[in-house]
C-alpha cells in the first residue's frame, strides 16, 4: 500500500494498559496537531459502549497527560468502540460496518501476540484487511522461531510494506538527535572506527522495579524487554555505515547489515542478575530465574568495527533512571608518560535529558604534572520535546512512513544474536535494589570499567 495515508485507525486492546498509558494521550496530541482527521475505532473483548471508551480516554489523558479541550473534543468526535471475542466473526462484521467507506484502515494490534493469528484471519475473512496496513507492538516474538511464525501470520494477509513493527525508542527525538549528530558532523567520521574507538558502552538504567507488570516481565526478562529491541536500535544507529539516502529502506538496509555482522552471543558474554525482592512481586513465578538486569558483550565483525567490544547493560531497580551511550577512544600515545590520563570519549545521553559530551584532557591549573579530564557539553536543544515517541510512531504509521519501524530481516537477525545465550539458561545472580547490578565478570566489563551515568540533583 506504500505511502497512501490511512483513512481509519483501529486499535485492538483499547481497554488495556498500553492504551491507557500511551495511546489515548498520543491520540489527543495527534488531534492537536491536525493529524487525526479520520475515524478511530477502539476494539477489545469487553462489551463497552462508545460512551464508556470516551470516559476511559478522558481518565487516561487526565492521568497521563492533560486535557486540551479543543483537541480532546476532536478525539471524542472521532472515537467509536466495537467489542467482542477476537475469535468471533460477528465482531469483525461489526468492525467492517463501523469502518464505513474507509478504504485504507490501519489496524494497530496492541494485544498479546498469541491473538495475532486469529485476528489477522478474521480481518481477512471480513474484508477489513483489504487495502489496510497493520501495526504491531513489541516484543515481536520470544525468539527467532516465534518471530518467524508471527511474520508468517502477518504476511499471510499483508505485504511487508504494510507491516509496521513498533519500537517506540525509534520514535524518541533523542534517538534521532544522536543519529543526526553522527551524520552531520564531518569531524566524526575519520575517528569513528576500530583505529580510534576502543570500546562502546550503552547503559539503560531504571531506578524502579516492574511496576505491577510482574506477569509480563517474568515471561520476558531484560534482554527480550529492552536489549534485543530498544538498545540494539541504539547500537545499530551508532555503528551503521552512512546510508546512501535518507529514505526508510536505505536506512533500514544499513541497520540490518550491522546485525548481520554480529556473531551469536556466547553464554559467557552474558551476565544476568535479579534484584532482591523480585520474587515477591505479584505475577512473578515462584523461584523464577528471569533476569531484571543483563550486561552483555558483542562484536561487530566488519571492516569498521572488528575488535571493538560493544557492551550493553540494562536493568530495573538500578541507582538512577538514565539511558546513555559512552564511546571510549584509544589512549593517546602521549609523551606525558607519568601523567595519568583518561582516554577521550563521546557521551550521548538519551534520557532523561538530551546531552552530548566530549571528554578531553587538560593540564591542571595548579600543577605541571597533573592532568584533569573535563567534558565539553552541548545539549543542542533548549525547551521541552515537542512530540512524544508514541505520537511520532503512530503519526508515521498513518502516513505510511516505515523509517522508524523494525523490518522483518532486522527483527529476525536480532533474535539470531541473543537466542543462543538465552537458551543456555545461564545463572542469575542476585543484586541489592538501587545498586549497579551483580558484580561484573571480566568478560562483560568494558575495558576501563563501566561509566555509571550520574544525574545531577536539582
Ligand atoms: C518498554 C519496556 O518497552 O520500555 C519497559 O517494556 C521500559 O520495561 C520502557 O520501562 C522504557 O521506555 P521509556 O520510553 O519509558 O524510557
Amino acid at each position: 500500500m506504500d505511502n497512501t495515508p490511512s483513512d481509519a485507525l483501529v486499535f485492538f486492546g483499547a481497554t488495556g494498559d498500553l492504551a491507557f498509558k500511551k495511546i489515548f494521550p498520543s491520540l489527543q496530541a495527534m488531534a492537536r496537531r491536525g493529524n487525526l482527521e479520520m475515524p478511530v475505532i477502539g476494539v477489545a473483548k469487553e462489551s463497552w459502549t462508545d460512551e464508556q471508551i470516551r470516559a476511559r480516554a478522558k481518565e487516561s489523558i487526565e492521568k497521563h497527560s492533560k486535557i486540551d479541550p479543543p483537541a480532546f473534543e476532536k478525539l471524542l468526535s472521532r472515537l467509536r468502540y466495537v467489542g467482542g471475542d477476537f475469535s468471533d466473526p460477528a465482531l469483525f462484521q461489526s468492525l467492517r460496518k463501523a469502518l464505513g467507506g474507509a478504504k485504507h484502515p490501519a489496524h494497530y494490534l496492541a494485544i498479546p501476540p498469541s491473538f495475532f493469528g486469529g485476528v489477522v484471519e478474521q480481518l481477512v475473512k471480513s474484508g477489513c484487511a483489504e487495502g489496510a496496513r497493520v501495526v504491531v507492538e513489541k516484543p515481536f516474538g520470544h525468539d527467532m522461531g516465534s518471530a518467524r511464525e508471527l511474520n508468517g501470520i502477518l504476511h499471510s494477509a499483508f505485504e511487508e510494506d504494510d507491516v509496521y513493527r513498533i519500537d517506540h525508542y525509534l520514535g524518541k527525538k533523542q534517538v534521532h538527535t544522536m543519529l543526526f549528530f553522527r551524520f552531520s558532523n564531518a569531524f566524526l567520521e575519520p575517528i569513528w572506527n576500530r583505529e580510534h574507538v576502543e570500546s562502546v558502552q550503552i547503559t539503560m538504567a531504571e531506578d524502579f522495579g516492574v511496576q505491577g507488570r510482574g506477569a509480563f516481565y517474568d515471561a520476558t526478562g531484560t534482554v527480550r524487554d529492552v536489549i534485543q529491541n530498544h538498545l540494539f536500535q541504539l547500537m545499530t544507529n551508532l555503528a551503521m555505515e552512512p546510508p546512501v539516502r535518507a529514505d526508510s529502506q536505505s536506512i533500514r538496509d544499513e541497520k540490518a547489515k550491522v546485525l548481520k555482522a554480529i556473531p551469536p552471543l556466547a553464554p559467557a558474554d552474558l551476565l544476568r542478575g535479579q534484584f532482591r525482592g523480585y520474587l515477591d512481586e505479584p505475577g512473578v513465578k515462584k523461584g523464577s530465574k528471569t533476569e531484571t538486569f543483563a550486561a552483555l558483550r558483542l562484536e561487530i565483525d566488519n571492516w569498521r568495527w572488528r575488535g571493538v567490544p560493544f557492551h550493553i547493560r540494562a536493568g530495573k531497580n538500578l541507582p538512577v533512571t538514565c539511558t546513555e551511550v559512552f564511546v571510549r577512544l584509544r589512549h593517546p600515545p602521549t609523551m606525558y608518560k607519568n601523567v595519568p590520563l583518561e582516554p577521550n570519549h563521546f557521551r550521548f545521553r538519551i534520557s532523561p535529558t538530551i546531552e552530548l559530551g566530549f571528554g578531553m584532557n587538560f593540564i591542571a591549573v595548579d600543577s605541571e604534572t597533573k592532568g584533569v579530564s573535563a567534558e565539553i557539553e552541548g545539549t543542542g536543544h533548549q525547551g521541552t520535546l515537542d512530540m512524544d515517541a508514541y505520537e511520532r510512531v503512530l503519526t508515521d504509521a498513518m502516513c505510511g512512513d516505515q523509517t522508524l519501524f523494525a523490518r522483518e530481516d532486522y527483527v529476525e537477525e536480532a533474535w539470531r544474536i541473543v537466542d543462543p545465550a538465552l537458551a543456555a539458561d545461564t545463572p542469575v545472580s542476585g543484586y541489592e535494589p538501587h545498586t549497579w547490578g551483580p558484580k561484573d565478570a571480566a568478560r562483560t566489563t568494558p575495558p576501563g570499567g563501566w561509566h555509571d551515568p550520574v544525574i545531577a540533583k536539582s
